[in-house]
């Protein structure tokens, strides 16, 4: 691990254990988490940006400390404006909301970024460090389901679109069970079975904590719009959380098999197990949330 991406996973678990203070450098500013998904990578990211609030929204900046440098998220979220945000709230504790990003120019860029160096005069000198790059300002627009049918319909599509990608996936990743269990390593990867398999594991576990991370944040949004399915957001959250520990747990059994002659068919019984948990909690979810959406 990178000495930023430590230093950030630290600021991260801080921000969530203390309803978004920091300490440190970060004393008294106002922070949000973001997560984009890498442009290439397809992998979840969150970092920690200084935020304005600004109504509904949080204008953000990419100053990157004056580095020469755009930073990863900006480039990200040009990429894919799905950007969830997490941030404190009233109630005590961290909240995500999903948010469209977009990027601000001309008068309404000069107006924002005037005001966040007049609020923290080390903006003005991360612009004069760099020089080479107007630094981004980018508002972020929570989801508002609020009387747009449209859109809740939209949501549901894109839910059923994602389950079935992942669904898609796992038949695959079973594939790659089966033909381990067989002992046929593909002609073109030249590893072993097991870590055939975690690299493939890898891949639908990023793929599955972006789909959870982002509904974690339309969730908000449904509980505003439909009270009526607090309790079974509820519980899909912490099944959010329950398979993300499992997952973890899979992958370390994963790692520790590269390593021994953990047989594949114990592997491939771990992995069941983690899946039947997962379809049901696909199941449940487009049971309780497509009919209020409109489907
Ligand atoms: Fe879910
Ligand atoms: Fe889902």
């Amino acid at each position: 691990m990178s000495a930023v991406i430590d230093r950030n996973a630290a600021v991260i678990a801080e921000f969530r254990a203390r309803n978004g203070k920091v300490g440190g450098p970060f004393e008294g500013a106002s922070l949000v988490l973001i997560t984009t998904v890498g442009r290439r990578s397809g992998r979840p990211w969150t970092n920690p940006v200084v935020a304005l609030a600004d109504g509904g929204r949080q204008v953000v900046f990419g100053s990157n400390a004056g580095g020469a440098r755009d930073p990863h998220w900006y480039l990200n979220l040009l990429a894919n404006p799905q950007v969830t945000m997490e941030i404190g709230t009233d109630a005590g504790h961290v909240k995500p909301f999903a948010t469209r990003a977009v990027p601000l120019a001309g008068d309404e860029r000069a107006r924002y970024w005037d005001l966040q160096c007049s609020r923290d005069p080390a903006f003005r000198a991360y612009a004069a460090a760099a020089t080479t790059r107007t630094i981004p300002v980018v508002a972020l627009h929570p989801l508002d389901l609020a009387g747009d049918s449209a859109r809740g319909r939209l949501i549901g599509e894109q839910l059923v679109r994602h389950h079935d990608d992942l669904r898609a996936e796992i038949e695959q990743v079973r594939e790659r069970f089966e033909r381990a269990l067989g002992g046929a390593p593909h002609a073109r990867e030249p590893q072993g079975p097991a870590e055939q398999l975690r690299r493939h594991c890898l891949t639908f576990c990023y793929h599955l904590q972006l789909h959870h991370t982002r509904e974690d944040g339309a969730f908000s949004a449904f509980e505003r719009e439909f009270p009526h399915l607090v309790p079974a957001i509820t519980r899909l959250r912490a099944e959010h959380v329950v398979v993300e520990h499992a997952l973890a747990a899979f992958e370390a059994i994963l790692e520790q098999a590269a390593t021994t002659t953990t047989p594949p068919r114990r592997l491939r019984d771990e992995f069941e197990r983690v899946l039947t948990g997962l379809e049901e909690h696909f199941a449940y979810e487009e049971a309780q949330l497509l009919p209020a959406l409109g489907r």
